[in-house]
């Protein structure tokens, strides 16, 4: 039997309900924020995440499905082409070369898509795995580089998750400096590693030398009281970047998005400048990030681009269902009806009834004449149905169709003009006898 490649998935029905509705609901959120959505190809040049994340990165490094995509003609060149690993790069990539800083407008876009990393699968790792992400990008005098734009994605995330419906999140901050004073962290994390490194992993000795900074994403338990005594990132941040901070955490508190500073958080991916963040999630265990993001002022011009400061984040969609579906109920299939054909030639009268019934904007599905009753019934209820609509000949022939409510086992007569209203309103009945119809019915 074949089945799913390790670290993929399917997403079935009813789960595949939560994905929708979250998505809908996110949707909805970046409307408000006045978000629009981009769609950037599922693989790329591989020098984009090379230069774009950065090559010491453990995504780059070790997680990339990378493979070269041989000339088919003369005139073709062999290309590296690799799945993206994230969304930000391919953004970027897109925002450079269709020129979208033309305009001097803020660009603030968002996508909903598959990302892939060549990560060792468990509980909320997955090889293929599904990113909700927002990046805000232009050049300096659209006001790209304003604290504000910092803070409102935070804002407009704390509003996200509520409205989703998801509680009992923290939410972590940082600052990582910049081109300015970064060059002066790395040189004394460069000269503090050097007399521990020994005693650190493989890649924290090789990093020591290539990026000092990724020696901070080690999750090696041995290295973690190494890593905890190194120089801290706030102690050399310039001026400017101290401001920018301090900007962001002031404009936090006034509306009131609760926040704690994680000093050691410097994210995984070379292109962040100044403000990170990552909102974290009790119930995932350890792959307890449900978010992240950051800042990334150089990334536009690392990727020969204008100068386009941006700041953006990806949510784990596998992980936000995974937390949601914590602390909800799973999703119940329902539909309104049951349209059951009974006896020969009923199927197209039952068709028939049906398509009326859904161009009504009721929920319904067809049974089959080869049923007997009993088994349409059974149908019925497995399908969730609140009303079971019988199709026999004695209906077809009086225009008159038996409705049963499968939950109060009522039973009526219902004229076939009248069997949506009948259904949209629960069948609950006036005191006199008629059934009431909602207002767009009547
Ligand atoms: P990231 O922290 O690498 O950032 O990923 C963002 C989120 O994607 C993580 O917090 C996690 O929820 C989810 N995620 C990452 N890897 C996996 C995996 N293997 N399985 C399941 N979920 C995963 C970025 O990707 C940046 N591009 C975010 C960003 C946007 N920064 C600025 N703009």
């Amino acid at each position: 039997m074949i089945k799913a490649v390790r670290g993929t998935r399917d997403l079935l029905p009813p789960d595949t309900e939560t994905w929708n509705r979250v998505e809908a609901k996110v949707r909805d959120v970046f409307e408000r924020y006045n978000f629009h959505e981009i769609r950037t190809p599922v693989f790329e040049d591989t020098a984009l995440f090379a230069r774009g994340v950065g090559e010491e990165t453990d995504i780059v490094s070790k997680e990339m499905f990378t493979w070269e995509d041989k000339a088919r003609a003369q005139s073709e060149k062999s290309q590296q082409l690799t799945l993206r690993p994230e969304n930000t790069a391919g953004v970027v990539r897109a925002y450079i070369e269709h020129k979208l800083g033309q305009s001097g407008a803020l660009q603030k876009l968002y996508y909903i898509g598959p990302q892939f990393r060549r990560e060792r699968p468990q509980k909320g790792r997955y090889r293929q795995f599904f990113q909700i992400g927002a990046e805000v990008i232009g050049p300096p005098t659209s006001g790209s580089e304003s604290p504000s734009r910092d803070a409102e994605i935070i804002e407009m995330l704390a509003t996200l998750l509520e409205d989703v419906g998801l509680t009992g999140w923290t939410l972590f901050i940082n600052s990582v400096g910049d081109a300015n004073c970064r060059p002066a962290y790395n040189e004394a994390l460069r000269v503090a590693l050097a007399t521990v490194k020994d005693r650190m992993c493989g890649d924290c000795q090789r990093r020591a030398e290539t990026n000092p900074l990724r020696v901070l994403d080690c999750k090696v338990p041995e290295d973690q009281p190494i890593i905890d005594a190194l120089p801290k990132i706030g102690d050399y941040l310039d001026d400017a970047c101290r401001a920018h901070f301090t900007a962001v955490r002031a404009m936090l508190d006034k509306v009131g998005v609760p926040y704690t500073v994680n000093p050691r958080m410097v994210r995984g991916l070379d292109y962040y400048t100044r403000t990170t963040f990552e909102f974290t999630h009790g119930e995932l265990g350890a792959q307890s990030a449900v978010l992240g993001g950051g800042r990334y002022d150089g990334l536009s011009e690392a990727l020969d681009g204008p100068k386009a400061p941006g700041i953006g984040f990806a949510i784990g969609e596998d992980r936000l269902i995974m937390a949601l579906q914590a602390s909800q109920p799973a999703a119940v299939l329902t539909i309104d009806a049951y349209v059951a054909p009974l006896g020969p030639n009923t199927n197209a009268e039952a068709l028939g009834i049906c398509r009326k019934l859904r161009r009504q904007g009721l929920k319904v599905e067809l049974g089959d004449e080869s049923f007997r009753l009993k088994k349409s019934f059974e149908a019925a209820e497995r399908a969730g149905a609140r009303f079971i609509v019988i199709c026999g000949e004695n209906e077809v022939t009086n225009n008159e169709f038996s409705v049963k409510h499968l939950a109060t086992g009522e039973q009526v007569s219902v004229a076939r003009a009248e069997l949506a209203i009948y259904i949209r309103n629960h069948g609950v009945k006036k005191p006199g006898g008629e059934h009431t119809a909602p207002d767009d019915l009547q």
